[in-house]
């Protein structure tokens, strides 16, 4: 059989568990009971998470594909920001980083081309609000990865930009641009990102290559790797077709850690 042509940068939660929890459609300051697994701060550059939410509620939505594990927004929220300090995430997808940043006390704005819920605005993060130019304590942002994910129909999508197209990065770039225009000086931004490998057309260093443009406007302050533990690609298909075609599965995530020049 064909390795099939699968393209290998699932995100991590593409086997979250649909109708596990009650859907969040509305923000909540109650801060909820946090015990699924305990949690703690990552000491090391090498980040582990055992589930995609903690606490016995869920953040963001659930069967939301391509939606952050909460534990990485979490982890860097209490490392880089302070009790209602304003957080920004303008590839907010199913809310993850609100719901992270209101349990923790944050005020947090959400922008997406396609908002999933009704406390994210939509607004294409080429395009950022100008009032709040040197505003913002702190960017996430878990931006798509090549044309992995079928996110919706507005064509500002830069999901629907190929990692092989250079106007990926162009529009990335813009992104970082607004991002930058953003922080408060000496702030900090975090990227989660991850390569792409397609089966038949080839390997994408995408982490390099934002790294490189997130270089020209901010200075490093770490270079983190979330190791990935979808069970999905241990699955059939994933498995078979990389042992049988000689690639590798992504294995883990880039998170950079940048701070305004
Ligand atoms: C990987 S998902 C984000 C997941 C999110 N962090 C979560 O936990 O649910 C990427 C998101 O980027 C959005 N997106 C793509 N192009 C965009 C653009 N130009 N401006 C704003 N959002 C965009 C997509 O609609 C999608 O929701």
């Amino acid at each position: 059989m064909n390795a099939p042509a699968v393209r290998l940068t699932l995100h991590s939660s593409m086997h979250k568990r649909p109708g596990s929890r009650p859907t969040r459609t509305q923000p909540s300051r109650a801060p909820r009971h946090l015990t699924k697994p305990p949690l703690r701060l990552q000491p090391t550059t090498l980040w582990d998470y055992p589930s995609q939410d903690y606490g016995d509620a869920q953040q963001g939505l659930p069967g939301y594909k391509g939606a952050t594990p909460s534990y990485i927004i979490w982890n860097l929220l209490q490392r880089y920001t302070n009790e209602n300090d304003l957080v920004v995430d303008c590839f907010c997808g199913s809310g993850t980083t609100l719901d992270v940043a209101r349990d923790l006390n944050r005020r947090a704005l959400g922008y997406d081309v396609h908002p999933a819920r009704k406390d994210i605005f939509r607004v294409d993060a080429r395009k950022l609000p100008p009032e709040l130019t040197s505003k913002v304590d702190f960017v996430f942002i878990d931006p798509p990865y090549g044309t992995h994910l079928d996110y919706g129909n507005d064509p500002r999508d830069i999901g629907k930009l190929d990692a092989a197209d250079p106007a990926y990065y162009t529009a990335m770039d813009q992104v970082f641009s607004e991002i930058h225009r953003l922080l408060k000086p000496a702030h900090r931004m975090a990227l989660y990102v991850s390569d792409s490998y397609v089966h038949g057309q080839g390997f994408h260093p995408i982490g390099f290559g934002l790294f490189s443009l997130l270089c020209k406007r901010f200075t490093a302050i770490d270079i983190i790797s979330v190791v990935r533990h979808n069970k999905t690609l241990e699955m059939g298909n994933y498995r078979k077709a990389a042992e049988e075609g000689n690639f590798f599965l992504r294995g883990f995530n880039y998170l950079f850690v940048m701070e305004k020049v």
